[in-house]
């Protein structure tokens, strides 16, 4: 799978972590940065990510900053984008089959990188159900792309 991954200056010792597990499972990986502390902004990483998922130039995407709401609001603006702030298994697998999220949100400063690399291997692994209730809310939350597109 081709992946993009993008961090702020909070969450990029953890993208450290997961950059070369993501090389590990096998994956092709688009890393947008940010790789220091130095202070910056997460929707400039969370915007490029999500365009390169909207275009086809990546699967997925995975967004990392100090709490993961940040890169999740900034993510989720993004037509075409569904984000889930996730950090525990259950919720990992879950939004792969009923929400079909394309973009992953984790904390750096919530939770530790064991953790966040199990999240990463169950949000890549589960595969959408594909049931039909789960796919008509879906539909009803992206038909409100749409809307605001005609009603901005
Ligand atoms: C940076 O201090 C922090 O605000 C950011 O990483 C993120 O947690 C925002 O939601």
């Amino acid at each position: 799978m081709k992946i993009a991954i993008g961090a702020d200056h909070a969450g990029y010792r953890l993208k450290d972590v997961i950059v070369p597990l993501l090389h590990k499972l096998g994956h092709e990986v688009s890393d947008v940065g940010c790789d220091c502390a130095d202070s910056v902004d997460y929707p400039d990483y969370a915007i490029p990510v999500c365009d390169m998922v909207v275009k086809g130039e990546a699967e997925r995407g995975i967004l990392i900053c100090g709490t993961g709401i940040g890169m999740s609001i900034a993510a989720n603006k993004t037509p075409g984008i569904r984000c889930a702030l996730v950090h525990d298994l259950f919720s990992a697998k879950a939004t792969r089959e009923h929400n079909d999220t394309n973009v992953l949100a984790m904390g750096e400063r919530v939770i530790g990188p064991g953790l966040a690399e199990e999240i990463v291997k169950v949000w890549l692994e589960t595969p959408f159900s594909g049931g039909e209730r789960h796919q008509n809310r879906i539909r009803k939350v992206m038909e409100l792309e749409d809307k605001q597109a005609l009603h901005p």
